[in-house]
């Protein structure tokens, strides 16, 4: 059913996103970390056409979102006993395992990987979706390859523009990160990429230190690491000291900070992210910034480096990205 005056691409009923998929039609589905572009995960013509749509490197594989951790044994095997204490813990919330696979997931969504990555996301309404279909979801974030996270529903739009699928209606995400990614090698626990759960928390449940996947010694595999992502289209610059960077006349700069907020004028911007200095906040506003700045033809963003504890290390990370060239 379409919503009057909005989008036609934007629609308010889990049953009509349950048909969609069902008919191998891919829909943007809210999670509490950023939007996914999904689709049936056992319809491989739908798994396709994800990586068209987003116009992603076949080599970077997917991850599968299911109702709750009871299906688990469907997507992984071999699964150890402190990726279950995880699971138990922090689903349905945004922490993804990577893990085994059964035979059964296509290699197309491993990316010919033998591990994949399995999540339960932590949204009322793609809950409710996971529930109301028999098979789970395999969902990347909502954006074209390498760009801005989507957090809202007009972030898909512009990101995919006429590519954009229906996107089932579910607000702004709340921790507006995506889930952080862990993975096992024999008694070690690494770390694939920061996110929503800070590491910290993660290593004070498990009691021991997790292991930073560039720093890990043994070769195991690599995907979706790469240096350049999450990027809007101008030129941004992280640095610890943003006095570094005075704006003048001749060019128009977008300022990000973290708690601080700055006097600009002219044609000079700047956004704080959170006046409170919480860094929780700082996440979820941080995509909806950059979309922002990256709307308005800016020479420059220069972007503040946030405090190395906590979020402060996952939006870093994002910053960092989104600052390689
Ligand atoms: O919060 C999230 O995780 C969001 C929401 C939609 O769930 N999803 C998301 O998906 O961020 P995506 O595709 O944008 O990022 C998934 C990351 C990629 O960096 C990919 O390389 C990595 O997960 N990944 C997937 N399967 C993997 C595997 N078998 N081994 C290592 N990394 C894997
Ligand atoms: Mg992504």
């Amino acid at each position: 059913m379409l919503q009057k005056n909005t989008s036609p691409k934007l629609i308010n009923s889990v049953q009509k996103a349950a048909e969609l998929l069902r008919s191998g039609e891919l829909v943007a589905i809210p999670t509490e970390t950023v939007y996914g572009l999904a689709a049936n995960a056992w319809n491989e013509k739908a798994i396709r056409s994800i990586y068209e749509t987003k116009g992603r490197p076949s080599n970077n594989p997917l991850i599968i979102h299911i109702k709750s951790q009871d299906s688990l044994n469907e997507i992984a095997r071999e699964i150890p006993e402190i990726a279950q204490r995880l699971a138990a813990k922090f689903w349905p919330g945004p922490l993804t395992l990577i893990l085994k696979k059964q035979p059964t997931i296509s290699d197309t969504i491993s990316a010919n990987y033998d591990t994949v990555a399995v999540r339960v996301p932590n949204h009322p309404l793609t809950l409710e979706l996971l529930n109301a279909v028999d098979f789970p979801l395999v969902a990347p974030s909502a954006n074209r390859s390498n760009h801005i996270s989507p957090t809202k529903p007009e972030h898909v739009m512009k990101s995919l523009g006429q590519n954009s699928p229906y996107i089932l209606e579910g607000g702004s995400c709340e921790h507006g990160l995506e889930s952080t990614i862990i993975g096992f090698n024999g008694d070690d626990v690494i770390l694939y990429r920061q996110g929503a759960i800070p590491q910290e928390v993660l290593e004070s449940f498990i009691g021991i230190k997790i292991i930073d996947f560039a720093k890990q010694k043994s070769q195991i595999n690599s995907p979706g690491t790469s240096e350049k992502h999450y990027s809007p289209k101008t030129k941004l610059i992280l640095t610890k000291n943003i006095d570094e960077f005075p704006f003048n006349d001749s060019s128009k700069i977008g300022y990000l900070t973290f708690q601080r907020q700055m006097s600009v004028s002219g044609k000079n911007v700047s956004i704080t992210l959170s006046e409170t200095g919480d860094l929780e906040e700082a996440a979820t506003n941080l995509y909806h910034a950059l979309h922002q700045l990256d709307e308005l033809n800016l020479d420059l963003i220069v972007a503040e480096k946030m405090p190395d504890y906590g979020l402060g290390n996952s939006i870093n990370d994002r910053l960092m990205r989104a600052a390689a060239i």
